[in-house]
Parts: structure tokens; sequence; C-alpha cells
């Protein structure tokens, strides 16, 4: 349909999405959407959301002041395709109008045992003895053999105790663990009581915890949260989740505590920058675990995720509240 003739809202969407969500949008809207694995090039998104009421943005896709001049003053909605939207300048598009929806609750519990399975993994030397058999390595059983900690019993620290390092605490209780939490605010007894959690200073946490879970949202404050000094002040047999955002570790530093034993071990899904890059210290590793941030990636939950951004972005387009709008908050 040509430009101005059509009285569907037109949008963009940055990547195919489950049919849970496509198809309500394209059923309702005039739908552009980017056919490719990879995100699209920079120069390509300015292009495609220009004249569009709506764009259902991915993390990879930066929205900005530049993104939101090249889409122009038709635009009403940024629906971004994850809870965390720290790729969104939500200010920016405050002070255009522009309401910005995320998919908060749907993934809490699918990234929880992601974390978990990252944990359990990294402790019990998972990806390391799958490579030793493969390797044609195994010989006979070893009383020495790929020994790591018990997950079972020791402390957890999670940092970050919103919906998902609740349920991380949920996942800890069952296994008998000393639930240790920090965040910004200290959560009320109706909340810490029944998950066994006690608040601890970050620097307390740190140092009594067997395993660190990050649960935080990436903002200046937590940038590099995790940094030589932080590394530092944790054991020596420590284990470091990560399934927030990559910037909230220094990289560089964690790839020294792990090659000098600084800590023991770590199992993160999410890197920077993404993909990381090949010759990155981690890399090299055998005591780091690491997957291409796939913490929310079940058919049902990225089911759930596309039918909630498809509900944002249709009621973004018509002028109506958003069921999920953006909530700055510390943790996801
Ligand atoms: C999110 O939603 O923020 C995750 O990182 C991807 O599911």
């Amino acid at each position: 349909m040509a430009e101005g003739t059509s009285a569907r809202p037109r949008v963009f969407v940055a990547r195919r999405i489950p049919d849970e969500g496509l198809s309500a949008v394209s059923a309702a809207c005039d739908t552009d959407v980017w056919p490719d694995e990879l995100p699209p090039p920079r120069d390509e998104l300015l292009r495609r959301v220009a004249g569009c009421d709506g764009i259902l943005t991915l993390l990879t896709d930066r929205v900005d002041d530049e993104l939101l001049d090249a889409a122009g003053s038709r635009l009403r909605v940024v629906s971004n395709y994850a809870v965390g939207f720290d790729n969104v300048d939500v200010s920016a598009c405050a002070r255009r109008g522009v309401a910005v929806g995320n998919t908060p609750g749907v993934l809490t519990e699918t990234t929880a045992d992601l974390a978990w399975a990252l944990l359990m993994a990294a402790a019990r030397r998972l990806p390391e003895g799958d490579r030793y058999v493969r390797a044609g390595r195994w010989r006979t059983w070893g009383p020495m053999l790929l020994l790591g900690p018990d997950v079972h019993g020791a402390t957890i620290g999670i940092v970050g105790f919103g919906r998902i390092g609740q349920a991380v605490a949920r996942r800890a209780r069952g296994f008998g663990m000393e639930i240790l939490y920090h965040d910004v605010t200290r959560l009320p007894d109706e909340v810490t009581a029944p998950l066994g959690a006690s608040y601890a200073p970050l620097d307390e946490l740190l140092a009594r915890s067997d395993f660190v879970s990050l649960h935080v949202n990436l903002t200046p404050e937590t940038r590099h949260l995790i940094n030589e000094a932080t590394l530092a002040s944790m054991k020596p047999t420590a284990v470091l989740v990560n399934t927030s955002r990559g910037p909230v570790v220094d990289q560089a530093a964690l790839a020294a505590a792990l090659r000098d034993g600084t800590i023991w071990a770590a199992g993160l899904d999410v890197t920077d920058p993404e993909p990381i890059a090949m010759d990155d210290p981690l890399v090299g590793l055998d005591n780091c675990l690491i997957v291409p941030h796939i913490a929310s990636a079940t058919r049902a939950t990225r089911g759930k995720m596309a039918a909630m951004a498809a509900a944002n972005l249709l009621a973004g387009v018509r002028g109506e509240l958003l069921p999920t709008p953006v909530v700055a908050a510390s943790s996801s």
C-alpha cells in the first residue's frame, strides 16, 4: 500500500519473532519484518523506521535520539522484546511522547532455570566433562577426576533481588542453601522470609558466598559492579553466574581472576560485547562456561514474550496505555 494512503498503522519489527505475537501485529498493521538472523545494520534500521507509528525492537537495536529522529513525528511506541531495556534511551522517548514497553514477568522462571543450569554446570564441570569424554580421554573411574564443589548446602549470594533473583532463591531453597541477597533497597520480610533470604551488604555477600548470581539491570551504577576489587573480595572457591547483562562484569578482570585462581569458575549467559570476541581470554579458559544469551530461550517463553511485545506495540499505535510499560527498577 502506498505511503499516506494506508489507514493501518505502519510498524517495523526488527526481527522475526514467534507467531504468538507476529500474527496479531501483521493482522492489524502494515508490517515490515526484518528477515535476517542478524540485526538490521544501523543505516538500514534508520531507513526502515522512517514514518513508522511503532517499532518492535530487540536488545540488539539501540533506540536513541538518532533513531527517534529517523523515525519521525508519527512514532508513538517502542516495544522492546525483552525485560531488559538498557538498549533504549527511555528519557529520549519520554521527551517525544513515545511510549516504551518491555516484557516483564513471563521470562522470570525460564531465566532462573538457566541461571541454575549455569550454576550447576560450572560447579560440577559439565562442559569440561563432556569435552573430556568426546576427546577420548575417559579411561577409568577416577577418585580425583573433575572434582568440584557441592551445590547443596552451600551459600548463594543473589545480587539484584527482583523477580528473577527471587526465582533463583526458590531454587536455592530446594538445595538447602543459605541465601543472601543484595539490592539497592531491603525487601520487606513478607518477601524475604518465605524464601529464607537474608539481606547482606554487597561486600559481605561477596565474601561469604560460594555462588554469586547476578540479576541487576544494567545502569551506570551497575556497570562493572563485578571488577578487580570485588572479585578479589570473593572466595577463591567461588562460582560467579551472570544472566543479567555482560557489562555488569569487567570481563578483563574476570578473565584474570579465573586464570589466577582469585575465584574458581564462572557461568555466563551474557558477555561484553555480544557475541564475545573469539580472542577474548575467557574463551580459552576451561573454568569459564559461556552460552549465547539464551536465558529466556524456551519455545513457551519466547512465545509469551512475543505476545506481550505485540500487545504493547498495538496499544501504543492506537494511543492506548501499554499493558506493560517500562518501569525503571534496579533488578529484573
Ligand atoms: C531480557 O529479556 O532482557 C533477556 O536478556 C532476553 O530475554
